[in-house]
């Protein structure tokens, strides 16, 4: 960890402000003073909350020495043992662990020779697509995985569908040792995953009752597919604690995480703008976007507040990556509704330098390109979409990080969570629960024929929708 630069991300948020934008497009300085009050007390409240209820992980940086510990040794265990780790997981126990490995692994880690990875190929497998469960398995040997089964609530569908395949299929395939090649990461006490682990002897980590599945990536759910993976989860943890330091103030110009939550809500709730599109400019971060809208989309979309007032409130997160998605969804954001913010993720010095070769001296266009490099051209690009954007009124964040290493991507990781915790706050809603969630679970159980009272009688409540009818089936 001794070279890594453990410089502090940045949020600029220039172009969102109408000192650049002009006050019909941008927010006033003196909107955002409006809610210091607001701002003040959400961040009271956070505090005041921390390691209670369901924010476990704000503590989760200073509180896992021995759990660590733990971690890194059988980290150790699993690259002696085994060529393939598999996390079989879903939502927050799998969107951080892909997030993670892409950002800080090399961009084609499990193509690369073994003794240059120096730990085992990972596959994370957050779908029940039977192509894809059956693509994996043509591709691993089981006699040489580790599966991590990685579920919160230890009931999950489809990740015990997964373990049911894998467990049997290990058991033919290893016989009596079939439960050494299985890590358990669940909750301490609720579910079947703890059952079945405590009763075949899994090796076992908890997800503490305190962390919910989408702020879980800095507890054992994410910290062991990384160590495995030979990342440095310390500096994960010591990045997330930096920007932890960040974010106590209850001033909005102090407080990175704060500013961000009120400018996003005053976009919400006051501008209307209800999509935020996060655009890392680097591949290597483009999975802490998905990562990123999980956690806004499950947090704040909710329809009542906390004093049972009927509300409809949330911002729907969208994914886009620069350059790529320039040539795909830029037009939209430039010239369509105004309805969307865009938050450029910046790296300013990338891991790799790609100079472009002079050439082409016959066509201009292409020939000024030479003795430029790729390094430039992407955040010239960033530079141009950014331009665009403020040139047609529309909304723009830059988060940079000086670079993208296990300490910038702690803090960033942190930065959002404490967002979302702020803008919780703010929106005067549960930003931990789920509720929207449950009702596709408890339908699809029906329609699959769960003889439980509770599923019987939603497959009786299904039946009464409208028959479908031939004339709107082409
Ligand atoms: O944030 C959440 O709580 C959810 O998105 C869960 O992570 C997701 O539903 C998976 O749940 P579990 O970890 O219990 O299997």
């Amino acid at each position: 960890m001794s070279d890594m630069v453990k410089k502090p991300i940045t949020l600029d948020v220039n172009h969102m402000m109408a000192d650049t934008l002009g006050f019909q497009y941008g927010i006033a300085r003196s909107q955002v003073e409006e809610y210091a009050p607001f701002a003040a007390a959400a961040n009271q409240a956070v505090q005041a909350g921390r390691g209670k209820n369901w924010l476990g992980w704000t503590e989760l940086p200073y509180n896992q020495g021995e759990i660590v510990e733990k971690i890194e040794k059988t980290a150790q265990r699993v690259r002696e043992q085994f060529d393939t780790f598999v996390v079989l997981g879903i939502g927050g126990s799998a969107l951080g662990p892909i997030a993670v490995q892409q950002a800080l692994n090399h961009l084609h880690y499990n193509e690369l020779p073994a003794e240059k990875r120096g730990g085992p190929r990972l596959y994370v497998e957050d779908n029940i697509d039977p192509e894809r469960m059956q693509a994996l398995l043509d591709v691993i040997d089981v006699k040489t995985t580790c599966f991590n089964v990685i579920t919160k609530s230890g009931a999950t569908a489809e990740t015990m569908s997964q373990y049911l395949t894998v467990s049997e299929l290990l058991k033919k395939e290893v016989g009596d040792k079939w439960a050494d090649h299985i890590i358990a990461t669940t909750d301490t006490e609720k579910g079947n995953l703890i059952k079945l682990a405590k009763e075949h002897g899994f090796d076992l980590f908890y997800i503490p009752a305190t962390v919910g599945g989408r702020f879980s990536e800095l507890c054992p759910v994410g910290l062991l597919p990384a160590a495995v993976c030979g990342i440095d989860i310390r500096a994960m943890l010591e990045g997330a604690a930096a920007m932890d330091a960040r974010c106590k103030s209850d001033n909005v110009w102090d407080n990175p995480a704060l500013l961000e939550a009120v400018l996003q809500y005053i976009c919400m709730e006051d501008m209307g703008i209800n999509v935020q599109v996060t655009m890392p400019y680097a591949d290597s971060l483009k999975y802490m976007a998905d990562w990123f809208c999980q956690l806004w989309a499950e947090s704040l979309g909710k329809n009542v507040t906390r004093k049972g007032m009927a509300c409809n409130h949330g911002q729907t997160p969208v994914k886009s990556l620069g350059v790529t998605d320039q040539h795909s969804q830029l037009q939209l954001y430039t010239e369509g509704p105004y309805d969307k913010v865009i938050t450029f993720l910046k790296v300013e010095n990338f891991r790799a330098q790609s100079p472009i070769p002079h050439g082409c001296e016959e066509f201009p266009d292409v020939a000024f390109l030479g003795g430029k490099s790729l390094n430039q051209l992407i955040e010239a690009e960033r530079q141009g979409t950014e331009y665009a954007l403020y040139k047609k009124g529309r909304m723009s964040q830059t988060i940079t990080l000086p670079e993208v290493n296990a300490h910038t991507l702690g803090q960033l990781i942190f930065f959002y969570e404490m967002t979302t915790a702020y803008a919780g706050e703010l929106l005067d809603i549960d930003a931990f629960n789920q509720p929207g969630v449950e009702e596709s679970k408890i339908a699809s159980y029906a329609v699959l024929g769960n003889t439980s009272e509770k599923y019987q009688k939603k497959a009786a409540e299904m039946k009464n929708r409208p028959a479908e009818q031939d004339a709107y089936i082409l």
